[in-house]
């Protein structure tokens, strides 16, 4: 196995493929067609065609309202469960199939032998490691994790990080190209379980849920708390930049000088809870009702409007 990568320059790439046609493998296909390319979106099942392009369309309106690259077309999506047709013209695959290992590593196998090595397959995995998912791929220094932060359509993250046996250059290649596309990517130093922001999000999710089991904190009172504090925050600056301003103009020095003592104070129950039925009851019972009569699409497009209008609040803020 050779560990160099020599691709074509990411700025000429033109022909993307996007594999699943899932939430993610959707979202991707309608950015990508947003952004001008040319999308081929493999299905891997025929019935699955009407979802994809529903979930294609839906993203465009979203797109649509953050402003469309010059010349980007819905019409320039191909759907094909044809594998081989699919791969056929790709210059960069972005592969969304289920969070299954050994359906990934089965599917780098097949995709090791038909994609020409200088394209570079990019997983979306949430967690699993390309070490691991590139196994059994006979061309895996082509191979990365691209992993978005859902929707992909709306948010700029893409952490991205190669395997064992990746060639560092197809790492920087997929950061290279993913920056043409408009995302931010962010090259982790080194494969870690869960990527960076996974673990962020995970470290508030079990603390939410010990709250809930006991009987702490409500599934309403978790999500007011983050909509109305931390959340709004977040968008702007992260935990470093938002400690350091809590330290007034001393900064993080002296926040830390203050606070420090308290960051060791036993509050945190990292471990995750046991996942009892009781505890999935609470979860499902209070997210519905916070819910109420929004379905999953309505809550969709209120997500959307939200997150569009805070991209667009960010995007003058830059300027
Ligand atoms: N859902 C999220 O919030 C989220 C966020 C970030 C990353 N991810 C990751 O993105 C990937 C896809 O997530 P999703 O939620 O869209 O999954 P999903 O299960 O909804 O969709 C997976 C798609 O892959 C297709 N598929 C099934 N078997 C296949 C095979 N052998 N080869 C190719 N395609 C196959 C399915 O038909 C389906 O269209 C996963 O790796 C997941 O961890 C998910």
């Amino acid at each position: 196995m050779s560990n160099a990568f020599d691709g074509i320059e990411p700025t000429a790439v033109r022909n993307v493929t996007c594999i699943g046609a899932g939430p993610i493998g959707a979202g991707w296909s309608a950015y990508f067609l947003a952004k001008g390319f040319n999308v081929v979106s493999y299905i891997h099942s025929k019935d699955e065609e009407t979802s994809l392009r529903g979930l294609v369309n839906d993203a465009w309106t979203s797109l649509t309202e953050l402003g469309l690259a010059e010349g980007a077309e819905l019409a320039r999506l191909v759907v094909t469960s044809d594998l081989g047709a699919a791969i056929k013209d790709a210059e960069f695959i972005q592969e969304s199939a289920p969070e299954s290992l050994p359906l990934k590593q089965a599917l780098y196998k097949t995709l090791g032998e038909i994609v020409p090595p200088n394209v570079v397959i990019a997983s979306s995995t949430s967690g699993l490691r390309m070490t691991d998912i590139q196994m059994q791929c006979a061309t895996a220094e082509r191979t990365v994790v691209g992993h978005p932060f859902n929707p992909p359509y709306l948010l700029p993250l893409v952490e991205v990080v190669g395997g064992k046996h990746t060639a560092p250059g197809a790492v920087q290649w997929a950061a290279g190209f993913y920056t043409v596309a408009g995302k931010a990517p962010l090259v982790l130093k080194r494969e870690i379980p869960g990527f960076i922001a996974t673990r962020l999000q995970e470290a508030i999710w079990r603390e939410a849920l010990h709250m809930i089991v006991n009987d702490e904190a409500s599934v309403e009172d978790i999500d007011f708390a983050v909509v109305n504090g931390p959340g709004p925050r977040w968008a702007m600056m992260g935990p470093c930049l938002t400690y350091h301003i809590g330290g007034g103009e001393g900064g993080m020095e002296y926040c830390l000088e203050q606070f420090g003592p308290a960051f060791k104070l036993p509050w945190s129950r990292m471990d995750a809870p046991e996942l009892t039925p009781a505890l999935a009851k609470l979860l499902i019972e209070g997210s519905a009702r916070l819910a109420g009569d929004r379905d999953y699409s309505t809550l969709n497009r209120q997500r959307d409007a939200g997150l569009i209008a805070i991209r667009k609040a960010l995007d003058e803020l830059a300027r």
